[in-house]
């Protein structure tokens, strides 16, 4: 197949939010950014999306959503993209789980792609993450070949962290002469713990704690922190990735219960689990990057996060100082695109035959062509 110039990326993350529409137009290795727009998950619809992620639909149950989801992603698509242009898709569909580390290895992406494929009619590639597992990879993060090819500065080493509902953070080395030098990996919650909290203190009025203004009201228990801080993922050398299943609802119980015991209020148990977030993201800097970054740049809806974003510069600034932190606006990309264009990358790079994994950083034993083709 000729290569595609103008490919759309359709992302939903951990945080189960929205599908997030980016249309990426690529002008040999440039990527130039068209349009980008983002439409929430009706109440439903999540409703239906978080029992399938915590294990309680039946089979049947999550056929009828795999396929009801797969025709939202056509609906929004058809309401929201600039139909004509759009010669391919990248659909990451939506993780109702990840665990592939366990015995058993194994990850599922819901949202059925033959709905997009007829709706637009072109090619669809999805299911990004199984052709790196087969290669004994973790299938995460795959964002990486576009953190790469859009943030790497020449003579620099710049992270670029993630903050979605889970945090992962790539680091690109390009200070010698020779191909850049990168490390990939989860680095545990960013906003999961956040949103469910909020939710859980507002009988589900609320999904999240908008501009961090309820953590900065709260005050910080700091023992809590340290104690959840020793928690093993945090320590584990990458490859690594994770999921809802490690850090979800079950595992905000018992958080909750530690904060029960010290009669926290909602705004301290909000500025508690931020702190606890920002410095989680800290110490894998500390104990898994090789060397320290001089700017790290933070993309995904936790950068909108003030009370996050300035905890988690407290933070890498104890660890790095002097170290500069950006937001991925500065550099052209809005926060709520950058995963969707990564997924609209690997969809070219995967119709074109060419490889979408680094295997040094998922742990695989090779490079592969990542994803399967719907065609229209
Ligand atoms: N103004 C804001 N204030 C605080 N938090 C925000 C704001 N805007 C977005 N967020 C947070 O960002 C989350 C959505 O981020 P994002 O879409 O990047 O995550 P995601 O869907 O899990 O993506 P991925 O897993 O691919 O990184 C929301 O659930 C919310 O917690
Ligand atoms: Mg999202």
């Amino acid at each position: 197949m000729r290569a595609p110039r103008t490919v759309l990326g359709l992302m939903s993350g951990t945080s189960m939010d929205a599908v997030d529409g980016v249309e990426v137009r690529f002008r040999g290795r440039r990527l130039e950014l068209l349009r980008v727009w983002s439409v929430a998950y009706p109440a439903a619809l999540r409703k239906r999306l978080m029992g399938a992620a915590s294990n309680a639909a039946t089979c049947w149950e999550t056929a009828a959503l795999h396929h009801d989801l797969g025709r939202f992603y056509a609906d929004c698509a058809r309401r929201h993209s600039s139909r004509n242009g759009v010669e391919a898709v990248g659909l990451h569909g939506q993780t109702v789980f990840h665990g592939p580390s366990q015995r058993g290895a194994a990850t599922l992406q819901l949202g059925e792609p033959a709905y997009l494929a007829r709706e637009l009619g072109v090619p669809v590639v999805s299911n990004f993450r199984s052709a790196d597992m087969a290669v004994g990879g973790q299938g995460a993060p795959l964002a990486t070949l576009f953190h790469v090819r859009v943030f790497a500065r020449r003579g620099r080493r710049v992270c670029v962290q993630n903050l979605g509902g889970i945090g992962n953070v790539t680091s690109i080395d390009c200070r010698s002469r020779k191909e850049p030098m990168v490390q990939a990996f989860d680095t545990g919650p960013a906003n999961l713990l956040l949103d469910l909290a909020m939710q859980r203190l507002t009988a589900g009025r609320r999904t999240m704690d908008r501009d961090g203004q309820w953590a900065a009201r709260g005050c910080v228990a700091d023992d809590l922190v340290r104690a959840w801080l020793r928690h093993p993922f945090f320590r584990r050398p990458p490859p690594k990735s994770t999921g809802r299943e490690m850090f979800g609802a079950p595992y905000l119980n018992r958080l909750w219960s530690d904060m029960d015991d010290r009669q926290l209020g909602g705004a301290d148990r909000l500025a508690t689990l931020t702190e606890f977030t920002a410095r989680s993201v800290a110490l894998n800097y500390r104990w898994h990057l090789v060397g320290v970054p001089d700017e790290v740049v933070l993309c995904g809806g936790g950068a909108k996060n003030p009370a996050l974003v300035r905890n988690l510069e407290v933070a890498l600034h104890r660890e790095i100082p002097g170290i500069r932190l950006t937001r991925c606006d500065a550099h052209g990309w809005p926060t709520q695109a950058v995963e969707g264009a990564a997924f609209a990358l690997l969809a070219r790079e995967c119709l074109m035959g060419k490889p979408g994994n680094l295997p040094e950083t998922t742990g695989a034993r090779q490079a592969v062509r990542c994803g399967q083709i719907t065609h229209p």
